[in-house]
């Protein structure tokens, strides 16, 4: 169904995002990959070069936060596949610190990646879309833009905002056949802010967000689920 179609998965150097590129790659998408260091970049690519072909994969180095940089990522994938269809919007920092301690450089960074990137990448990313007649914005937002929790207001407040402004720019070009989605996952097995593995076989895997994606772009045009919450179905009890 999306044989051929063109994708582009901001933060796909590893985690969710690289399993959304994955994923959307093994259902035929050429898809290109985008984060700001080269390195793991470089091994995405080559193990998405490995499953699918050089043909179908590229990589960017573009930081969501520089507008100039999304919209030479953007002309880049057009320049080699000739268009785009699906822009998902996976990169994402957390930063989890008290407000009364956290820098004034990490509030920024939270805001400026989860949130500003994104609102770059849609309106870099618009008249592709457009050209194409249509299409996806996915925006991998969290469950903590719906339940914040202590110790993580700023991104918290990133993911709340995230959600507030996918429902907007859903309602503004719905009409235009470009369907805009917010998938909020709960706990991701992935190196998400430092994190070290272990004890945590019972977190959603990257694998589990991919499929909602997956399954997403798999929709036919007339449905348009727009808000997709995916949680572990066995957390450890509280308390
Ligand atoms: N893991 C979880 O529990 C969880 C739960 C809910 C939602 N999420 C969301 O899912 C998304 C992916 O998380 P993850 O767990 O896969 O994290 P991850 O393993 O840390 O991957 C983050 C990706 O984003 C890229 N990135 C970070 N800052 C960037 C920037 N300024 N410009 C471009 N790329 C940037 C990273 O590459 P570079 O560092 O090289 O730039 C990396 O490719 C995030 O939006 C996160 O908020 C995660």
């Amino acid at each position: 169904m999306i044989t051929g179609k063109v994708a582009m998965v901001t933060g796909g150097s590893r985690g969710i995002g690289l399993a959304i590129a994955r994923a959307l790659a093994g259902q035929g998408a050429r898809v290109a990959i985008t984060a700001t260091s080269d390195d793991r970049l470089k091994q995405a690519e080559a193990e998405l070069v490995a499953a699918v072909g050089s043909a179908a994969v590229l990589r960017v180095r573009a930081d969501v936060r520089r507008y100039g940089d999304v919209e030479q990522a953007l002309a880049a994938v057009v320049g080699r596949f000739g268009g785009l269809d699906i822009l998902v919007n996976n990169a994402g920092v957390g930063i989890f610190r008290p407000v009364a301690e956290m820098a004034l450089e990490e509030w920024h960074t939270t805001i400026d990646t989860n949130l500003t990137g994104v609102f770059h990448a849609c309106r870099a990313a618009l008249p592709h879309l457009r050209a194409r007649g249509g299409g996806w914005i996915i925006n991998i937002s969290s469950l903590s833009g719906k339940h914040p929790f202590a110790d993580a207001a700023a991104y918290c407040a990133s993911k709340a905002a995230l959600n507030a402004f996918s429902d907007a720019l859903m309602q503004e070009v719905r009409q235009e056949n470009i369907r805009v989605a917010c998938v909020m996952p709960g706990s991701v097995r992935t190196g998400f802010s430092g994190r070290a593995s272990g004890g945590d076989e019972w977190k959603l895997s990257p694998d589990d967000v991919a499929q909602v994606v997956r399954d997403l772009v798999a929709y036919p045009s007339r449905s348009l689920p727009s808000a997709v919450e995916i949680r572990s179905s066995r957390p450890p009890r509280k308390g």
